[in-house]
């Protein structure tokens, strides 16, 4: 029996805009509300919010300003959005970020959807909170390089932060914690559940909710290598997130390269049996987040299937047990791969990329 809980949120949407002249500020003159839903239905997991950071309205749009500001960063040229559009699930479309002073970053923005089930946060899987992981980019060197003391000084000279962060977090001194618990409250509410594929609960019409060519590839994506599948399930299934398991935010090497420049893990650990592990993507809305790995070295998604079908090295170190069990290349026909790529794409939640509760609130 599935019985849907509502958690209804306000979420302030700002419609009126006016720049203030004096100090190049955009004053919110106008609010309008706009409810959005974090809803349980079947297949998802229950909510892993935050116990000690409810959410609230005003905490959720304090962090949505701050994360569309370019106030966060250093010279004020570059906010959170620029590296993660909602339109491309919250990547950007780039090989590897470009930070502040148009610095090149040495890997690929992640998409964003789904985090408060997550473990582990980056490709290394190096920071264990949402908490924890927000304030690394505003202090990294090459992305916002902003101190946070000097960066909460001079939110509290701006006069819509001064108020913002009061309805938020009222008597509160204005602190690097409480922009972190503001940015981990919008977050969390960025949540992807509603692609074609979720459709298909309860429902006998296969054909009617997705192709065939998608269910065939749905079928090869499930299966064992050893039933004619490609296996993909081993670390993408744990449905419903497909992949990034929720539960140890498992961390792999899935045989991209024989040597590594990037030793991922290893990074985070010290111990180079993690060396070339990373953290196993979500492939929810994976057709509108190329390029594709942590160095974004695949332009689209029929690269990552020739990858998977023949350009595995299976002379890696540390390859997942689940790849190096076969001990060969899947090498699919042109057909199964097609098939793979279009069930991804049912993956696409288009509810989730247009959402305004995630859209600017500027
Ligand atoms: C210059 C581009 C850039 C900016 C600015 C930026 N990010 Fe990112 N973001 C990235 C890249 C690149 C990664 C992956 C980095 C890595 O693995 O080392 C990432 C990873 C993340 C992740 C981890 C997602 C996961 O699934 O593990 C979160 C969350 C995130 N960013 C949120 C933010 C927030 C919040 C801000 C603003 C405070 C921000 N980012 C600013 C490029 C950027
Ligand atoms: C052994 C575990 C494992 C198996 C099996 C596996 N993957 Fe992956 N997959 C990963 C990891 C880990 C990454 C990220 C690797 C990196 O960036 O270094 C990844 C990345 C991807 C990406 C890129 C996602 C992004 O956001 O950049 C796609 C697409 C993908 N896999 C699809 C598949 C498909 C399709 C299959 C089956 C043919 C498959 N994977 C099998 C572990 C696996």
């Amino acid at each position: 029996m599935k019985f849907k809980i509502l958690i209804i949120l306000f979420c302030s949407a700002i419609l009126l805009i006016k720049s203030c002249k004096k100090d190049q500020e955009i004053l919110l003159s106008d609010t309008q509300t706009t409810p959005y839903v974090l809803s349980t239905k079947a297949g998802m997991p229950p909510f892993a919010l935050p116990a000690d950071n409810p959410l609230t309205n005003e905490g959720v749009l304090l962090g949505r300003m701050l994360f569309y500001d370019p106030i966060v960063s250093l010279d004020s040229s570059i906010s959170c959005a620029s590296c993660h559009r909602q339109d491309l699930a919250f990547s950007d479309g780039l090989k590897v970020g470009k930070g502040i002073r148009g610095q090149i970053l040495g890997r690929n923005s992640m998409p964003l959807y789904n985090l408060m089930w997550q473990k582990k946060f980056f490709w290394d899987g190096r920071a264990k909170t949402l908490r924890e992981q927000v304030l690394i980019p505003i202090q990294a060197h090459n992305e916002m390089d902003m101190n946070l003391y000097d960066l909460a000084v001079k939110l509290g000279k701006s006069k819509r932060y001064q108020s913002a962060f009061q309805n938020a977090f009222p008597n509160q001194a204005m602190s690097p914690e409480y922009v972190s618990k503001a940015l981990e409250q919008f977050l969390v509410t960025l949540i992807s559940f509603n692609a074609p594929i979720d459709q298909l609960h309860n429902r006998t019409d296969t054909l009617a909710v997705i192709s065939a060519s998608a269910l065939r590839g749905l079928q090869m994506f499930m299966k064992p290598i050893e039933n004619g599948g490609a296996d993909c399930f081993h670390c993408h299934s744990n449905n419903p997130f497909f992949g990034n398991n929720s539960v140890s935010g498992s961390m792999v090497n899935n045989g991209l390269d024989f040597q590594f420049t990037d030793n991922g893990f290893g990074n985070a650990t010290g111990n180079s049996l993690d060396n070339g592990k990373f953290k196993i993507p979500s492939l929810r809305n994976v057709a509108v987040s190329a390029p594709y790995m942590h160095d974004g070295r695949f332009d689209n998604l029929d690269e990552v299937m020739d990858f998977y079908s023949s350009g595995i090295k299976l002379n890696s170190p540390n390859l997942d047990i689940n790849i190096l069990s076969h001990g060969k290349q899947l090498n699919l026909t042109q057909q199964q791969k097609d098939d793979i790529v279009e069930f991804m794409k049912t993956l696409t939640d288009q509810s989730f990329l247009t959402n305004p509760a995630f859209k600017t609130p500027f």
